[in-house]
């Protein structure tokens, strides 16, 4: 019960990596605000926990959206009666995501908007709820793009990644003496419906594969066991780190095949 009486809130966290997250934070003693654009996913899944004995509440939020972030803050504060983690894991990967000389202006923008300003937005209307329950623990969704550029670019979510990483570091730095730490997860190719639809060929999947030392994507619960250490009180002394779950691919020079 490694989140007995913790209260947090997990913005995209109808599938994917959020959604594994919720679980293993609610197995750990967690009351959970589980926000995303799909409400009935995430009140499905909040049934779900609750089924087995846990709390959780859905709440429909855009992250890109102001009016939205706060509403959302306001509303987990109230459910759950105070705020002690934030995980802002919502995030997209467009189609038309490309190189800086073919990716659309838009695609850029609304890339941009989910990611980065998404985060920001997160951060800004979070911050004070956990001043207000003493402090507490924030984990923004980065990715091993933020370190390591590929051939095959997708130049809007590479940067939005970056971003997420560096305004992370500034949080942690600002918010240290107030009791909230701020770390950026980094995850490398993780096997969720973001990725099958990029990687959606084998030779695709092949050109990324061949560069992993341990030869295959992480499974959602492999990321999900390390916010789950990075939100709770064992990593304590934890902030301003971005945090690679990458499977080596970071320290590799040529791999085994
Ligand atoms: N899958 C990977 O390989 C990988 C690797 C590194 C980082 N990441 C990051 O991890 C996070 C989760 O990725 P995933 O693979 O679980 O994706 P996913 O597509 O499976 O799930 C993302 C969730 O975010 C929600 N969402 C999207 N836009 C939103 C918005 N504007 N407001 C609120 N919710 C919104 C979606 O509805 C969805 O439920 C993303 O930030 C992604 O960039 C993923």
């Amino acid at each position: 019960m490694r989140l007995q009486g913790k209260r947090a809130l997990i913005t995209g966290a109808a599938a994917g990596i959020g959604r594994e997250a919720a679980q293993r934070f609610a197995r750990e003693g967690a009351a959970l605000a589980l926000a995303d654009l799909d409400l009935a996913a995430v009140e499905a899944l909040a049934a779900e926990i609750q089924a087995e004995g846990g709390r959780a509440t859905g709440i429909r939020a855009d992250v890109a959206e102001e009016a939205s972030v706060q509403a959302m803050v306001a509303a987990a504060e109230a459910a759950l009666g105070g705020l002690d983690i934030a995980f802002n894991n919502a995030g997209v990967m467009l189609a038309g995501d490309r190189g800086p000389e073919d990716t659309p202006l838009e695609v850029w923008q609304k890339t941009l908007a989910v990611n980065l300003t998404g985060v920001f937005l997160c951060c800004r209307h979070e911050i004070p709820a956990l001043e207000r329950s003493g402090g507490g623990a924030i984990l923004n969704m980065s990715s091993l793009v933020a370190y390591m550029g590929a051939a095959e670019p997708q130049i809007a979510y590479t940067a939005s990644k970056g971003g997420v990483l560096a305004l992370t570091r500034e949080i942690a730095v600002q918010y240290g003496r107030a009791g909230i730490r701020a770390n950026a997860l980094c995850p490398g190719p993780v096997g969720t419906a973001l990725t099958e639809a990029l990687f959606d060929t084998p030779e695709k999947l092949e050109r990324r594969r061949v560069h992993m030392p341990m030869g295959r994507f992480a499974e959602p619960e492999e990321v999900a066991e390390v916010a789950l250490f990075l939100v709770s009180d064992a990593a304590s002394y934890v902030t301003g780190a971005g945090w690679l779950v990458d499977g080596g691919i970071a320290s590799a020079y040529v791999t085994a095949e």
